[in-house]
């Protein structure tokens, strides 16, 4: 079986695949109309969300598909208790397809090695998203018409922003990425992504804190909200929550070319009168999430029917219920029934990282 975990299960081929069946589909909607004739897409989300939840399900009925699911887990048998593993089995009995969103870490691997049926991860926690990430990709090469020679300022919530994860790992597969962080210090990316992702893979990367200093130097600007979900501590929210504020009059250092994306929802972190500039991409990058998972639907439901593209889930140097991990939000904290597994870290010999959510294990 074949599922969407994260952004790097994709080879650079299959996400060229991806990227260019959604650009077909943009420019011949109707040669697809029912693609998906008599399938089904199950949506489950465990956490809320507009675009996500919304674009999966128009991109299977524009497919001619049906969508089943639950919007709000408090009305599912989660209620009940029922485990993140059981309810995939359960879902795998009725749709052809998942797409799941969770709040805990690691659910949509967990999800997929319980399913009969491909698992899309639409969102775990603050760890990874990658329908996001081919959103982004999209938007990337309908704005700027390239993924390579890139330069890319993230800013705002970098520690606990998927999407900003999820975004840097694919982009480190390009020649001449370069990554501009822009983040409080109490934001910034966490070390796994700058030493296993952009040091592994020679991207350059430079922490600034101040989005001015840095505007001129962008080819794209990557907003982010500051999370209130995420955080423990509530103080430390309203602390932060204002850090960085995009207007029209920074945007005034940036090139013309240049193009702001967010993966939405924004909540004051870009004024409202940069929306009109044409730089701002944001609202085009919320349709094109739509198409791409259009394209993403069709090709897991073909690559289901193919041996040949199964992927491990659980790499061959995984070790079993040796360690624990050091992340509350980490399924394997918080449900039962669920293997500790753990991978030794590239960067630190001797040390182990948690397969469900990247995070170090316990000491
Ligand atoms: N970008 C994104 O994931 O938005 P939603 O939370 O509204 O799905």
């Amino acid at each position: 079986m074949r599922h969407l975990i994260d952004p790097t299960d994709l080879s650079m081929s299959e996400l060229d695949e991806i990227i260019n069946l959604a650009l077909d589909i943009i420019d011949n909607r109707e040669k697809y109309a029912d693609a998906c004739k008599g399938k089904k897409l199950a949506t489950l989300f465990y956490e809320p969300s507009t675009r996500t939840r919304l674009s999966f399900t128009s991109a299977m009925l524009e497919l001619g598909g049906s969508v089943l699911g639950f919007s709000d887990a408090k009305s599912s048998s989660v209620a009940k208790g029922e485990t993140c593993a059981d309810t995939t089995k359960t879902i795998s009995c009725f749709a052809d397809i998942i797409a799941m969103r969770h709040f805990e870490e690691g659910a949509a691997l967990v999800a997929a090695m319980n399913a009969r049926v491909p698992v899309i991860n639409a969102g775990d926690g603050s760890h990874s998203h990658p329908t996001q990430t081919l959103t982004d990709l999209l938007t990337i090469k309908r704005e700027v018409g390239r993924f390579d020679n890139l330069t890319i300022g993230f800013c705002g919530d970098l520690r606990f922003g998927r999407t900003v994860h999820s975004l840097i790992k694919a982009m480190s597969r390009y020649e001449g990425v370069k990554v501009v962080l822009i983040a409080p210090e109490q934001l910034r990316l966490p070390s796994y992504m700058k030493q296993e992702v952009c040091d592994k893979n020679n991207i350059p990367y430079v922490e600034v804190s101040s989005m001015e200093e840095v505007m001129g130097d962008l080819d794209i600007l990557y907003m982010t909200r500051v999370q209130k979900e995420r955080f423990l501590d509530e103080d430390e929210f309203d602390r932060l929550k204002d850090s960085f504020i995009l207007d029209a009059e920074k945007l005034k250092k940036a090139r013309p070319e240049m193009r702001v994306l967010h993966p939405l929802p924004r909540v004051n972190e870009i004024t409202i009168d940069v929306d009109k500039d044409p730089r701002a991409a944001y609202f085009r990058q919320v349709e094109n999430g739509k198409f791409v998972r259009m394209a993403l639907i069709l090709k897991l439901l073909e690559w289901a029917k193919d041996e040949s593209k199964t992927i491990d889930l659980i790499p061959a140097d995984t070790i079993r219920n040796q360690h624990v991990c050091s992340t509350k939000r980490c399924i394997s904290n918080m449900e039962t029934g669920i293997e500790y597994l753990f991978r030794p870290r590239t960067d630190k010999p001797g040390k182990f990282r948690c397969v469900y959510c990247e995070s170090k294990a316990k000491l």
